[in-house]
């Protein structure tokens, strides 16, 4: 129901790192009232002096009453409690990454959402990123072949949280970014998680994914405590290869026309032969007419919750990833750090095809002096 101004009414609750770019996305977009709600004074305060037209709250209750829609950019492990109070309310809700710290949370706010009619829809930006359309394009259109495998990298000196670990925060875009370009679900096949550093969290990991339709795979590499900031996505196909890096202002996504193929070895002469032959073109950097993935998304949240259209990253998108992440806890939970020495060791086998319903953290941990 929108106000008597005819405006859609939305809260965004947590006005930290990403809810402040959520505020100010959703103050641009016309004919949308926007309320902060966050529990610290402080982080009212500065929401008041760069909206002084937004309204400010304290608590999501106090709000619910006056609101069409909720944004919710807290903390990961208070996204569940959050959302199904939203829901409770009638009122439709857009939840930041990971959508839940649990599957089985993430499956009780979607049947709750179904029951209660409400638009549920997950925040995986890069799904919104124009960058990533064309990545899927090349993957999808058959330019680079058959995909052998996909790598990704996620590193910087990165922000330590409290209640997830590296995989929790940061490889739910790369396993969003590589599902999508795949258009295929994954399934975890092995997990590294290493404690380097203070904190009790994992905060660097490699993990290896399997597509079963698209018949390739997937190695994530996520950290927080790496010198430099890398933000990059690598297809290698049979024909061509192509990079997206996101921290690269012209030439985001690039296609080598590059690659190996096998040779015969002819007999006992061609002992010292490679056996490979190699493959090298032109570098095609394809032009991109960027967008701010934020703003393609709660633009698309706003005309979802006008519309009752299904958004193009419904929670069953989120509860996915949800899986992932929950299998490769079950590894992390499994594995003593401690005796390892923070030596990683062979990789963890994840359990296939199932997944166990229960929230651990990394035992055993060690800092480093
Ligand atoms: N999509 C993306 O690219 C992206 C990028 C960064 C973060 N995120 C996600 O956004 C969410 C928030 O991350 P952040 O880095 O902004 O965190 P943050 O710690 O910077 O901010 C969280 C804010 O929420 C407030 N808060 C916590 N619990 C609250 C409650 N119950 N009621 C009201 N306010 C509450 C805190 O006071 C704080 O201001 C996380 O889920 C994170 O994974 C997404």
């Amino acid at each position: 129901m929108p106000s008597h101004t005819g405006a859609t009414r939305f809260a965004v609750v947590g006005y930290g790192y990403w809810g402040s770019k959520h505020v100010r996305v959703l103050s641009s977009i016309p004919d949308v009232e926007v309320t902060v709600v966050d529990a610290q004074p402080d982080r009212l305060a500065e929401a008041a002096a760069h909206y002084p037209a937004a309204r400010l709250a304290d608590r999501l209750s106090d709000v619910l009453p006056d609101v069409d829609a909720v944004v919710i950019a807290t903390p990961p492990a208070s996204h569940a409690r959050l959302t199904a109070r939203v829901l409770e309310h009638d009122r439709h809700v857009l939840v930041e990454k990971p959508l839940t710290t649990s599957v089985e949370d993430a499956e009780m706010l979607i049947e709750l959402a179904a029951e209660r009619d409400a638009t549920f829809m997950v925040g995986h930006t890069f799904e919104y990123n124009p960058a990533v359309w064309k990545l899927k394009d090349l993957v999808q259109s058959s330019t680079l072949g058959r995909v052998l495998y996909v790598d990704t990298e996620r590193l910087s000196l990165g922000r330590y949280q409290n209640d997830v670990n590296v995989l929790w925060d940061l490889a739910p875009h790369d396993i969003s970014i590589v599902s999508y370009v795949l258009d295929d679900v994954p399934t975890p096949t092995a997990v590294w998680p290493q404690c380097f550093a203070g904190g009790g969290q994992a905060d660097v990991a490699y993990l290896q994914l399997e597509f079963p339709r698209s018949e390739t795979r997937a190695f994530v590499h996520v950290s927080w405590l790496s010198p430099n900031k890398v933000r990059r996505v690598t297809v290698v196909g049979e024909k061509k290869m192509a990079v997206y890096d996101d921290l690269s202002d012209t030439e985001r996504i690039r296609v080598y026309d590059a690659g190996v193929d096998a040779r015969e070895i002819d007999g006992p002469g061609d002992a010292h032969a490679l056996p490979v032959s190699y493959r090298t073109g032109d570098i095609v950097s394809p032009y991109i007419a960027f967008q701010e993935p934020l703003l393609l998304q709660d633009q698309h949240f706003v005309d979802c919750v006008r519309t009752g259209r299904p958004p193009r990253t419904p929670s069953s998108r989120g509860l996915e990833v949800v899986r992932v992440l929950a299998a490769t806890d079950t590894a992390t939970a499994g594995r003593s750090l401690q005796a390892t020495g923070n030596v990683a060791g062979p990789p963890d086998p994840l359990p296939r095809g199932h997944h166990l319903y229960r929230r651990a953290t990394v035992t055993g941990t060690t800092s480093r002096s």
